[in-house]
């Protein structure tokens, strides 16, 4: 699929946290958003004096009639501050859309669990809304440190079944996300994105469990085209870059 590199205009701006931004761009009247997938990314550039390379962010929502992509950024370092604190009006260059996705099951009755912990869940809402689109009874098990951490709850609670686990119990059930139990009940498809140590407990469950699962991979990134090879990960067939190949891949493919 060609990759496009656009301006995009931020139209609105919500801190969703003190760390969390959710940021809607408008797309301008050409671009055709109904070619993005779930589980796709875009890269940014910042336009500051010292952040050179584009950043990937994951497309957390698609409004395609309105020409709208949300996007949820996490406060990490220089790059993802900067697009924390662009004011709605002004423009952002984004290369897009870029990397693989999720696959969409065949079987509409097959039960699915999107699992995300962290900036992980952002990908998960767009890929929600595709399952349910296609008939599935979508279910979500998110987590966060706090309550006060979880992110989109409303947004999710409108696709599917929402179930949570929080370090501290504030709400929904104490403890690690791998010891809810919801992931007592059989699934079919796993669909999971968060911390690396996160999604190896979750793979490795799925395995046990026969579950088919697939993880959005967030290795870091640099040209986000295949270009550069700094985003390589092992799986059987030999190296992988992440932004090409994946960010997605079926756990068994990996070689955690
Ligand atoms: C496919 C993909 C999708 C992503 N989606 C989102 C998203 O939806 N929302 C979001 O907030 N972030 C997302 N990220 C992570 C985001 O790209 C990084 O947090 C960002 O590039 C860090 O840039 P920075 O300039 O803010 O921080 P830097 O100043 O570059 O680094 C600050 C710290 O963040 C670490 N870091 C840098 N890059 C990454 C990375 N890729 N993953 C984890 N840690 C990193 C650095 O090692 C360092 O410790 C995604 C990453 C990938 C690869
Ligand atoms: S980021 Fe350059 S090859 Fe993947």
């Amino acid at each position: 699929m060609a990759k496009q590199l656009t301006d995009f205009k931020i139209t609105k701006t919500t801190q969703l946290t003190p760390r969390y931004q959710l940021l809607s761009l408008s797309a301008p009247d050409n671009c055709d958003l109904s070619i993005i997938k779930p589980g796709q990314f875009v890269q940014i550039k910042i336009e500051n004096n010292s952040t050179f390379l584009r950043r990937p962010i994951s497309i957390h929502d698609v409004d395609i009639n309105n020409h709208i992509i949300d996007i949820l950024v996490c406060r990490h370092g220089e790059g993802t501050n900067y697009l924390c604190d662009m004011p709605s009006g002004s423009t952002i260059n984004m290369m897009w859309p870029l990397g693989n996705s999720f696959s969409i099951p065949s079987n509409p009755n097959d039960s699915v669990l999107l699992i995300g912990g962290g900036v992980g869940v952002a990908p998960l809402l767009y890929l929600g809304k595709h399952l349910k689109d296609s008939s599935f009874n979508v279910n979500f098990l998110l987590a966060a440190r706090t309550a006060n951490d979880l992110l989109r709850l409303d947004a999710f609670k409108a696709i599917g079944q929402v179930y949570l686990s929080t370090d501290d119990g504030s709400i929904g059930e104490k403890g690690l996300i791998t010891q809810n139990t919801i992931l007592n009940e059989s699934f079919k498809h796993v669909f999971c994105c968060g911390p690396m140590p996160m999604m190896k407990a979750i793979a490795h469950i799925c395995q046990e469990s026969n579950i088919n699962c697939e993880v959005s991979l967030e290795n870091v990134m640099a040209c986000g085209i295949g270009a550069c090879l700094c985003c390589v990960e092992k799986t059987i067939r030999g190296n992988r870059c992440a932004c090409t190949d994946g960010p997605v891949f079926n756990i068994d493919e990996l070689t955690w």
